[in-house]
């Protein structure tokens, strides 16, 4: 026995699908759904006078023409990326490959989306630290999915090299052209599924960055999740509170290096 024993079993309970039958309803089944609690709004609210950034329409995207075998057969996990920036149809076909929408239920109670999620709940938000894209300024964004345009969140976004310090933050990332930043928003699932949401909104995550794995290889651009991160620096870079909103899952995108020696981790 050691003292970590109980912490590692508790921790394990979570990679366990719930035992629906043998647990009676009232031990654990009181979503606030089905107690007639209104639904959390379909993505973060934003202050409706604030200058939305228009980004290219799916229906106009010329790039990822690339077939999906391929792009499947390739996809690797990438560290070394050129100085290239990403054009911005680029970056609105990468945002529309993990989180576009496809459907918004006329209640306001689910989207349909290119990934998949239990019940519909899509519990995350994604944040965008640009450091090269045409036409966009360097600064910290956040995507809104529905409508399909960047809002500002901050100007300061740390230089390169602060980037790598900061944080236990992986050196190759301060020269990708963009970082993705996924924040889980834990009571969008939990208003449908109480305590046995933490299992799927760490599975959607993987879904998320798969699809952004393959749309990079698609436009030649290359992308490595990370999960191993500073959670309070990335929490504040983004500006939540790491309680009811917080990082979960990172990847910085950049064009791909034809020297890639050093990638080889
Ligand atoms: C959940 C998860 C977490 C990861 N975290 C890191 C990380 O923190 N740093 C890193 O360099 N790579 C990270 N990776 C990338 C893996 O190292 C990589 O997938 C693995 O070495 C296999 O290489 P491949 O993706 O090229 O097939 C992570 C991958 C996954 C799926």
């Amino acid at each position: 026995m050691t003292k970590y024993d109980d912490m590692i079993k508790q921790r394990r309970d979570l990679l366990k699908a719930h035992d629906w039958i043998a647990f009676p309803p009232e031990d654990w089944w009181e979503p606030d759904q089905r107690k007639g609690v209104a639904p959390p709004p379909l993505e973060k609210p934003y202050d409706e006078n604030t200058q939305l950034i228009d980004l290219i329409e799916p229906k106009k995207f010329n790039v990822g023409k690339i077939s999906l075998i391929d792009t499947i057969a390739n996809r690797e996990s990438r560290r070394v990326f050129s100085d290239e920036q990403l054009t911005l149809e680029e970056l609105s076909y990468l945002l529309w490959a993990t989180q576009g929408v496809r459907v918004v239920d006329k209640n306001k109670l689910w989207t349909k989306r290119v990934v998949p999620s239990g019940g519909g709940r899509q519990p995350y938000e994604t944040y965008l630290f640009v450091n090269r894209v045409d036409s966009i300024e360097r600064g910290i964004y956040r995507y809104l999915p529905i409508e399909h345009k960047l809002i500002l969140v901050s100007e300061n976004l740390p230089n390169a090299d602060e980037l790598m310090d900061k944080a236990w933050f992986q050196n190759f990332i301060g020269k990708a052209a963009v970082i993705f930043v996924w924040a889980a928003v834990p009571y969008k699932t939990e208003w449908r599924y109480s305590l046995v949401s933490y299992k799927d909104i760490l599975i959607e995550a993987g879904h998320i960055c798969q699809n952004l794995y393959l749309a990079c290889e698609s436009i030649g651009a290359g992308t490595c999740a990370i999960a191993a991160y500073e959670q309070k620096v990335l929490d504040e870079l983004i500006q939540v509170d790491g309680e009811n909103e917080m990082t979960v899952y990172i990847s910085p995108v950049g064009k791909i290096c034809s020297n890639r020696e050093a990638d080889t981790e």
